[in-house]
């Protein structure tokens, strides 16, 4: 008799893995483009040809993107209610701690894909409309190109640190020790403060005017920043568990 272990709930936790997977690849896959192909290559395009691929490119891309970051944290919240482990206990243990501050990057960064980056290009894509359409380019399409920038950046920042507490979660972190509460706390409070001040500079950079921050002005920089910030991460996590 064939066991039939893909039934079991191990079986329905990795189906909803192979999914989160599937899903997290073509979210942030298209991030990547976003930031790294795109952005940079539309500022060597001519007026019209950016304006043709906002139309007809760019939506689509967005289309796929949007909808990857919202399977993404369905499938990962599906991983949560299936897997075993998850005891009581479990998010006090240095695994608990390190999904959550995984998810806390992955919900944010879900915000600012469709609280910023989706209502913001959507200004931007109506701009590209008009114009085509030879009527007069909207006034705030050049602002909600730099906001919608400014949270893509920085979602790209935290992609960094996030896959790292992804995979680090089942694969490393089993072997810390569990901790104090307060041990636990000032863990918290560190992450939660660094975390606050990146994501405020992405929402206030915009209106501040450029240079915006150096970690968001340039996708190398947003590189750097996101390994300088995953270094202080796993530093902190092993000064503390
Ligand atoms: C709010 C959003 C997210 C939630 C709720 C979430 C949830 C989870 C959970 C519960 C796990 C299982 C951890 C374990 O016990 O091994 C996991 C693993 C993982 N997630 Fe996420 N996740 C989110 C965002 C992302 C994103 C954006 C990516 C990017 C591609 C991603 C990629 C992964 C990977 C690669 C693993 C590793 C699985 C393994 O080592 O077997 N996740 N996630």
């Amino acid at each position: 008799m064939v066991a039939l272990e893909i039934f079991t709930q191990s079986g329905w936790a990795m189906l909803a893995r192979w999914g989160h997977f599937l899903a997290g690849v073509t979210w942030i896959g298209l991030l990547y483009y976003f930031n790294f192909v795109q952005t940079p290559a539309f500022v060597d395009f001519d007026a019209g040809a950016r304006t043709d691929a906002i139309r007809k490119l760019v939506p689509r891309a967005l289309w796929w993107f949007r909808y990857g970051a919202l399977l993404t944290v369905l499938t990962g919240l599906l991983i949560l209610g299936f897997q075993e482990q998850f005891k009581a206990d479990y998010f006090k243990s240095a695994s608990g701690i390190s999904i959550s501050t995984g998810i806390l990057f992955g919900l944010i960064m879900f915000a600012n894909v469709w609280g910023v980056i989706w209502p913001n290009q959507k200004i931007v894509i109506a701009n590209a409309e008009a114009t085509a359409s030879g009527r007069e380019a909207l006034p705030n399409a050049a602002s909600a190109g730099r906001k919608a920038a400014c949270a893509s950046r920085t979602n790209t920042l935290f992609s960094i640190p996030l896959l790292f507490f992804m995979g680090f979660t089942s694969h490393l972190a089993p072997l810390y020790h569990d901790v104090t509460g307060s041990k636990r706390a000032t863990y918290w409070i560190v992450v939660l403060v660094l975390t606050i001040i990146i994501e405020a500079i992405a929402l206030m950079a915009p209106s501040v005017g450029k240079p915006q921050a150096w970690h968001i002005d340039k996708h190398r920089n947003t590189i750097i920043a996101g390994f300088v910030y995953w270094a202080v991460l796993i530093l902190l996590f092993e000064a503390i568990f």
